[in-house]
């Protein structure tokens, strides 16, 4: 999934390079608003004469690549206003066919503090498809009947009966009925948690299941639908058997299959509604109250959507990162599947493994704001400390949960299952660089003295083993975020990634000792620095050595 939140144009949210305006090099260098490229950074006012299509070039070729990075269920958001919707449309239309809308999101969340003519609300969610026949049907567990087994999961705690569990929820479930509206029928309690007693016995249409079922009371049959029951006489004592049928008190109330809180699922519906009030606050929070982020986007809702969208090991990708609300997101998803699997006495549940990857522009923060004081120079260092402060609260607040089941489950005696699976929240930083190759020109008449030298080495001297190690990695496929071990052999040093597929070592001087014990494990590559070997015959006998120890490696040099 992908889901982005680009700049949307209102005049001075928007950065493009400037290409014109050299005459100022020298005081653009100094305030620093020069990009990677050395090229100005300058806001979009609406004055200009490209106002639209210099937003337009920006978006296009990036939402192009990213139709291309989309697997073929993947799928799309993307948050706009109306200064842009119009045009966002036609470009999207055009780069992921009109077939593949799936749908927009209404999402109210702002008010027009000074509206002239219409108080606007509200933004909009686009959302395409890579290919719009492959999507499954988007369902996912209520959200507001997880509030309802929250709740209950409190209550239980207090080691009251049922029937006082039950009276307190319903209470509870009053009180907050608009917010619970889809499924405030669930409120009734028995030892094996809340269902709704409300399902219909009765089949949908004529020709229903004839049988009488004698009330297990008073022993007398209990009042047939008109349509018969919807359930065959073998399927209905087995529910009854498990506990699963609500009965009346005597004969004269038709029995019901009692239907779990657990099964109640939602859908994905076209208009939501977000106080972003709160999500600011949670920010400046994280942030200890320092308001470092314009209008984050409201957490709830990104997690909503890509809780429909995702499985559980899927990547999530935004590239328009900011304050990195999209990884918080996933994080805290991923969080909130892993306590559930704890409460969960079984293990029908898959791990939560999805991971981000979070792109930003350099973008520096103004000299001026909060940010900056507080010495986040660029907005990545804001999102990427907003990545490590809201990883480590998540991970406190799952211990603390499942500390607290497990107290609950050692009173009541009851069973208390340790998650088997650890919430991962480490992130790697990655800087888009130049080669780590040194630039040589190949035409003879060029070839100068210094270009020879170069080639005695061909690795930039500024590169260390980490920057070559990354690269290798995209080169051979292997993902970023792979387990890397690094040891000393010999002392060298050599890392081993994705536990052992790939050894690598990009010392010079290597001997001998090292080739042979890198050999030894068997990775399916091998790296080395083309000039790394220690001396010629180490260069001669290299090949030999995996010929003898693991002929089946792949061995490359940089
Ligand atoms: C609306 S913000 C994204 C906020 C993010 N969704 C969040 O919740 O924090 C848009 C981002 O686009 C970036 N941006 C602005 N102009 C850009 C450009 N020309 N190319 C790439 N990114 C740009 C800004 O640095 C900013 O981080």
């Amino acid at each position: 999934m992908i889901y982005i939140d680009p700049p949307y144009n209102t005049g001075n949210d928007f950065v493009y390079d400037d290409d014109f305006s050299q005459d100022k090099d020298e005081y653009i260098t100094g305030s620093g608003q020069l990009d990677e490229q050395g090229r100005q950074l300058v806001q979009n006012p609406e004055s200009n004469g490209r106002f639209h299509t210099d937003w337009l070039n920006m978006l296009y070729p990036r939402l192009r690549i990213a139709r291309d990075l989309l697997s073929d269920d993947g799928v799309i958001f993307i948050s706009i206003d109306d200064n842009e919707q119009e045009n966002l449309k036609k470009i999207c239309d055009e780069i992921f066919g009109a077939m593949n809308f799936v749908g927009e999101l209404v999402i109210k969340t702002a008010t027009d503090n000074n509206p002239s003519q219409i108080n606007t609300e509200h933004e909009f969610m686009f959302c395409y498809a890579k290919n719009k026949h492959l999507q499954r049907k988007w369902i996912c567990m209520s959200e507001s009947a997880i509030k309802i087994m929250d709740y209950y999961d409190l209550l239980k705690r207090n080691n009251d009966d049922e029937k006082v569990i039950q009276d307190k929820l319903r209470k509870w479930i009053k009180a907050n009925k608009s917010e619970l509206n889809q499924v405030a029928h669930y409120n009734c309690v028995d030892n094996k948690g809340v269902y709704s007693a409300s399902s219909n016995s009765s089949n949908p249409h004529p020709g229903g299941y004839m049988f009488d079922i004698l009330h297990p009371t008073t022993g007398l049959p209990c009042p047939k639908p008109q349509n018969g029951w919807r359930w065959t006489e073998k399927t209905f004592w087995e529910y009854a058997n498990n506990g699963e049928v609500e009965w009346g008190i005597d004969e004269t109330t038709q029995p019901h299959i009692k239907k779990r809180i657990e099964t109640a699922t939602e859908i994905l519906r076209s208009v939501i509604y977000e106080d972003n009030r709160g999500t600011t606050k949670m920010l400046s929070d994280l942030f200890d109250g320092k308001k470092v982020f314009e209008n984050p986007k409201p957490l709830s809702i990104i997690k909503k959507i890509v809780n429909y969208i995702t499985s559980v090991d899927d990547i999530i990708l935004d590239f328009f990162s900011g304050s990195a609300t999209t990884a918080h997101a996933v994080m805290q998803l991923n969080a909130e599947n892993l306590a559930q699997m704890a409460i969960g006495d079984d293990y029908r549940y898959a791990p939560p493994k999805r991971k981000f990857i979070m792109i930003q522009l350099p973008e520096l923060t103004d000299e001026k704001s909060e940010a900056r004081k507080a010495g986040y120079k660029t907005i990545c260092d804001i999102g990427e400390e907003r990545i490590r402060r809201a990883g480590k609260q998540i991970k406190e607040e799952l211990q603390k949960k499942n500390d607290e089941n497990k107290q609950l489950a050692l009173k009541n005696n009851s069973k208390f299952v340790l998650p088997r699976f650890k919430l991962d929240i480490g992130f790697r930083v990655f800087r888009v660089d130049s080669s780590n190759m040194q630039n040589v020109y190949y035409a003879p008449a060029d070839f100068k003295q210094e270009q020879l030298e170069l080639l005695a080495d061909n690795i930039k001297p500024d590169r260390t083993p980490e920057d070559l190690l990354f690269q290798v990695m995209l080169d051979l496929g292997i993902t970023l975020s792979s387990k890397i071990d690094e040891t000393h052999i010999d002392g060298k040093k050599v890392f081993s990634v994705a536990d052992g597929y790939m050894i690598a070592c990009f010392d010079t001087d290597i001997t001998e000792q090292t080739v042979t014990e890198i050999a030894k494990k068997q990775p399916f590559y091998a790296v080395f620095r083309d000039s790394g070997m220690a001396s010629d015959s180490v260069m001669t006998n290299f090949e030999q050595i995996f010929e003898t120890y693991s002929p089946k490696t792949v061995r490359r040099v940089l």
